[in-house]
């Protein structure tokens, strides 16, 4: 298994390659490992959910791979109502292990159902994805830990109303699945009320952290993805991050990096991959460490407005949108590369017009040699201008491989989190929006933010021109 092990390279992060007016020195690096000791006995003492995540899931999964068993053939779309951690990892993981045109393509789904992951209330959109549906061959997936967000909740209600219209109420519960908390929250009690199949989320696993959990399981299952290797794959970088030492566990030394790095001024975090199909782990990791990471006191309850802004990039795409900035603008990046050695195909270029030298020189080679040469070239020049860089090499793009750079993220983000001495694992900054919402929208218990909402000083007249 270890031709299948995910590798961080992180040469590009020191002096000897970036400079030292910008580089890291090993010795920055080393002086943390104390810092890192304690903070690893921090973790293993809470053990947060994600953590044991690998090696909990065994029943569940067999329950889900039953229910995408009893099912096939019987819906011809899946739906996932959800936001956030309770959508990005679905998307990641479709992009990443399913065709790109799997949606579109009958050969490409092989029975399985279309995946539409419904994260987002614009109206035209939610309203355009309904009228597209057979809602008569079309499962529904409720996802909620806290069972009350609005925006899932109100696609919710949405979609039950035009399903029991097309199917009749005797039939709803054949098209919703509720996936949320097991002891409380709307969702279950509407699940409970209507005969739903339920799917619990561990209470300790936070929405951002629960991509292997039923909230991406079923959606990945019922779409073809080999669960069991996801979790076995999560469940190999479990174990060799289960040292305390730095250099052996590349979700600590990424952490320390970044954590040196942000000491030094660079306080973006970019993730490029070089893989079209890891650009919605590069949205995935975006969230992960934005709102675990940007907190505004410490544990100690100090003022510390912290936080990494994490920058999702694709190659090659993007160096034609931003590398100009990464490489001149400011120095405040890091620039986290994805690699992937094997895409299981080499799509060749043809050779064609020998008389025009500035276009025939392709011919003969192969996409894969173009990109993975753009990649190096860009690491490259990105160096030698002293911009701090490293690359997670992915061995290929398969459910042991993605299980494993999963848990990386994860367990590198609670990692900083406890050298930034912040709890990584709540969100207090979207408390606020979200009760002047709920008070403007009529939910009982906020109508004092109803009041402040309508209250806010009124100063739009020069906005508007
Ligand atoms: O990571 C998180 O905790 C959040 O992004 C949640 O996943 C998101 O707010 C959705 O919450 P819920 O699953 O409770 O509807």
């Amino acid at each position: 298994m270890d031709k299948m092990a995910i590798r961080l390279d992180v040469n590009n992060m020191f002096v000897d390659r970036v400079g030292s007016e910008h580089g890291l020195t090993i010795e920055e690096v080393n002086s943390l490992q104390n810092k890192v000791s304690q903070a690893h006995e921090n973790i293993k003492r809470a053990e947060p959910g994600f953590m044991k995540i690998p090696f909990n899931q065994a029943e569940i999964v067999q329950e889900i791979l039953q229910l995408v068993e009893e099912t096939r053939g019987r819906y011809d779309n899946f739906v996932v109502l959800g936001i956030g951690g309770s959508a990005l990892g679905n998307i990641a993981m479709q992009t990443a292990l399913n065709d790109p045109f799997y949606n579109y393509r009958e050969e490409a789904r092989q029975g399985n159902p279309r995946l539409f992951v419904a994260d987002n209330i614009d109206p035209v959109l939610f309203k355009s994805l309904l009228e597209m549906l057979d809602l008569k061959r079309t499962m529904f997936n409720v996802i909620s830990k806290s069972g009350g967000t609005a925006e899932t909740m109100s696609q919710y209600l949405i979609a039950r109303e035009l399903v029991a219209r097309e199917v009749g109420e005797d039939r709803l519960k054949e098209h919703f699945i509720a996936t949320t908390s097991e002891h409380s929250g709307y969702l279950l009690e509407i699940a409970r009320r209507e005969g739903f199949r339920t799917f619990y989320i561990p209470e300790d696993v936070g929405g951002r952290f629960s991509v292997l959990t039923p909230v991406g399981l079923l959606s990945a299952a019922f779409c073809g993805i080999d669960i069991e290797e996801l979790l076995a794959g999560a469940g190999f970088m479990a174990e060799k991050c289960a040292t305390d030492a730095l250099w052996e566990n590349p979700a600590y030394l990424n952490a320390v990096l970044h954590y040196l790095a942000y000491q030094k001024g660079k306080t973006l975090s970019v993730m490029m991959p070089y893989a079209h199909s890891l650009k919605d782990v590069a949205d995935w990791y975006r969230q992960l460490w934005a709102e675990s990471l940007g907190k505004e006191v410490d544990r100690e309850g100090k003022v510390v407005n912290i936080g990494p802004t994490p920058i999702k990039a694709l190659g090659a795409t993007d160096q034609h949108s931003q590398v100009q900035l990464y490489m001149e603008g400011p120095f405040d990046k890091i620039i986290t590369f994805l690699e992937v050695e094997d895409y299981g195909l080499e799509l060749e270029i043809p050779e064609l017009y020998e008389d025009i030298q500035g276009v025939s020189y392709l011919g003969g080679h192969s996409l894969n040699e173009l990109l993975l040469t753009e990649k190096r070239a860009t690491e490259l020049a990105l160096s030698q201008r002293g911009r701090l860089n490293q690359t997670i090499i992915v061995p290929v793009v398969k459910e042991y491989t993605l299980g494993q750079l999963f848990y990386l993220l994860e367990l590198q983000t609670a990692m900083i989190g406890e050298l930034f001495n912040i709890n990584a694992y709540n969100q207090p900054g979207v408390e606020l929006g979200k009760d002047y919402t709920y008070g403007v929208m009529g939910r009982r218990g906020y109508e004092d933010k109803k009041e402040e909402y309508f209250n806010r000083p009124e100063k739009d007249d020069k906005l508007i021109i």
